[in-house]
């Protein structure tokens, strides 16, 4: 195994890194830059399509489309493509959170059955082409297994993260008007049984939803309704194992995913078959370096976009073996990660810098040698550098590259990082655009800022295949959010950021009132809606403050309509928000205010908020309406 080389505080791969790595010539930027499309269709043509591509790249701003003419199935490109070479390889293994449980192990050809079973299964319920089915399921490979035949059959996925309430699980099922849910019995959690079926019950109430499939997982009592619910098991019991893959547009929709926003309601971002699969393919084989004896293991759940991409699409499309954990990675043990690392042999691991943080809080020094680790890498929110040199030391042994890897849920897979066999690897600085991708870090006026200077962080056209192509049933909200900064040919990432000298971008943080907690992404506008319509507030205000280990968590700042402040009060607060989005929401603090400082048009100030906890000064207060209320907060908060 090679060394990482430390030359001040910039490491790189050495010699022996670099010779085996897929790419270890950086020639590869300029030649992707010069011709972005060409870069991303020669990729393409890795891919089976059953109809080529007759243009890569088709521009009507804001609106954009890749590959159109081309007629492809990522289901096909995950299985049927893999079976003529590694028909018997590993592609899942499964790892129960109950130890004395048995791992589960699928190979290629045994996904593949399972997957074109399920297909048929759907069929016979009457899904079709374009419909929208609903996934709420924890971290099986029945959630991968119902993932790709939906795609087979032409199907609309829209996954819904399993540690959602059943409120959030009901508003993303009115969103797409889903007929269809999948969802399992249970699952374990921390060493108990969550009911997630009890859930699912209550958040289809009212919607569109008549049919409901269950995996009989924890074995856990079920309310079970006959001639609505059906168990996966039966259901796909005698059904043939060939079903047909759709011949799909590269512009169909294959997936819908949820995402916070700014305001109150999340928004379903739209991705596509033919640039979703380009890109998820080649940002995995690529980045993660993959040769065809790694175990590549992606800690990410499911119900998130890093899910759907890398533990799920991206590993599948390369023919590589991956695992799958069902609990969290530090249950039972704080090494349970560790020991899951050893016991398969993983070669590339991919977390979240909080995953990490509580890592290194728990166990300080890691004695496994994990000795088949060969490179490293973290997503979802900025690494801070004690994080990363810790991840670094005591995980890769200062072996193995960090590749701290840059995207969102709207663009599909992987934009900003360094490549492993290139480098440079700096301690919380991102890296640069992958290649083919073009980014700018400009100013209010849209001029690019200089070195060292934070701009708004934006890319540019081509943008990326595998960028969203919508936002679901609102097209203003794409136009506005994405395209309304800059004008219609700039996508502003909503992310604040700046370059060093050698043009390696530092992300700072989010522009707008989007906060990540544990590396979950919540918006503090819909916090405010759920804590804002409880009968007994009067309004509220939400910000998010820094977290040792879960990056930030939310505070909230209620003037109460009736009843008394105090712990009764805020359990009551808590619950709201436990029921409207999960348990992920949960304020940290809670504070009670007679008023909120608002401007003299009524605006809640929150940027007041943020700074009397940042101990910042606060800036020109003569805008408020209600200076005392400041006076209040101060008290409040000491
Ligand atoms: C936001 C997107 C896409 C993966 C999971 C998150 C932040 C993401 C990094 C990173 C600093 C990061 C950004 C971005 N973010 N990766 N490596 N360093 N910040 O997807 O939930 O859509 O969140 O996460 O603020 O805009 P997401």
């Amino acid at each position: 195994m090679g060394k990482i080389i430390n030359k001040k505080n910039m490491f790189f791969p050495d010699k022996e890194f670099k010779k085996k790595a897929l790419i270890n010539n950086n020639s590869i930027y300029k030649k992707a830059l010069k011709n972005p499309t060409k870069f991303w269709a020669d990729i393409a043509k890795e891919l089976y399509w059953f109809n080529k591509p007759k243009k890569t790249f088709v521009h009507k701003p804001p609106y954009f489309q890749w590959f159109t003419g081309g007629k492809i199935n990522i289901s096909y490109n995950c299985l049927d493509k893999n079976l003529e070479e590694r028909r018997n390889k590993v592609a899942l293994i499964w790892e129960p959170e109950p130890l004395e449980e048995r791992e589960r192990i699928l190979t290629y050809y045994e996904l593949s059955r399972q997957v074109n079973k399920f297909s048929n299964a759907l069929k016979q319920l009457g899904v079709k082409k374009g419909d929208v089915v609903g996934i709420y399921m924890p971290m099986l490979p029945e959630t991968i297994i119902a993932m790709l035949a939906c795609a087979r059959i032409g199907a609309v996925h829209a996954v819904v993260f399993s540690a959602f309430s059943s409120n959030a699980l009901k508003i993303r099922l009115e969103g797409t008007k889903a007929k269809i849910l999948i969802t399992a019995d249970g699952y374990y959690r921390r060493g108990k049984i969550v009911n997630l079926k009890d859930s699912a019950d209550e958040g289809i109430k009212g919607t569109n939803v008549k049919k409901v499939v269950v995996v009989k997982r924890a074995g856990n009592q079920i309310k079970f309704k006959k001639g609505r619910d059906y168990y996966w098991n039966e259901l796909t019991e005698n059904q043939k194992d060939h079903c047909e893959a759709a011949k799909m547009n590269s512009e169909d929709t294959l997936f819908i995913l949820f995402t916070s926003g700014s305001t109150g309601k999340p928004k379903g971002i739209i991705h596509t078959c033919g640039g979703y699969t380009v890109q998820a393919y080649a940002t995995t084989k690529l980045i993660f370096d993959l040769k065809d004896d790694d175990i590549f293991w992606s800690t990410a759940d499911l119900g998130w976009i890093t899910g759907h991409t890398y533990s799920c699409y991206g590993p599948l499309l390369n023919g590589t073996t991956f695992v799958l954990y069902e609990g969290v990675p530090g249950y039972p043990e704080p090494n349970q990660w560790c020991k899951t690392i050893e016991k398969y042999g993983v070669t590339t691991f991919y977390t979240a810098p909080t995953a990490i943080r509580m890592f290194e809080k728990e166990m300080r020094t890691i004695k496994e040698k994990m000795s088949t680790l060969q490179l490293i890498s973290s997503v979802g929110e900025p690494i801070d550098e004690e994080a990363w040199k810790w991840y670094f030391n005591q995980v890769g042994k200062g072996n193995c590259p960090i590749l701290d890897t840059w995207w969102q849920t709207e663009t599909g897979g992987i934009l900003i990082t360094s490549l492993p066999g290139i480098g440079p690897f700096k301690p919380t600085f991102t890296g640069i655009p992958f290649p083919g991708i073009r980014t700018d870090i400009l100013n209010k006026e849209g001029k690019p800022v200089k070195a060292n200077e934070k701009g708004n962080l934006v890319i540019l056209p081509p943008f990326s295949p595998g960028m969203l192509r919508g936002v679901y049933k609102n097209p203003k909200k794409y136009q506005e959010t994405y395209f309304g900064t800059y004008g219609n040919k700039i996508y502003f990432t909503s992310d604040v950021a700046y370059k060093d000298k050698n043009g390696l971008i530092r992300i700072v943080g989010r522009a707008d009132d989007v906060i990540k907690v544990a590396g979950h992404r919540l918006s503090t506008g819909e916090l405010e809606n759920i804590i804002d319509s409880y009968k007994k507030v009067s309004e509220c205000a939400v910000i998010g403050i820094p977290h040792e280990i879960k990056g930030e968590v939310p505070l909230a700042f209620v003037v109460l309509k009736s009843g008394k402040p105090g712990d009764e009060m805020k359990k009551e607060i808590v619950q709201q928000v436990e029921k409207g989005i999960g348990k992920i929401a949960r304020p940290a603090e809670i504070y009670f205010v007679k008023e909120l400082p608002k401007t003299r048009s009524g605006k809640i100030m929150r940027r007041i908020l943020r700074k009397l906890f940042s101990k910042e000064d606060m800036g020109d207060l003569s805008t408020l309406a209600n200076p005392e209320s400041v006076e209040e907060l101060k008290k409040i908060i000491q």
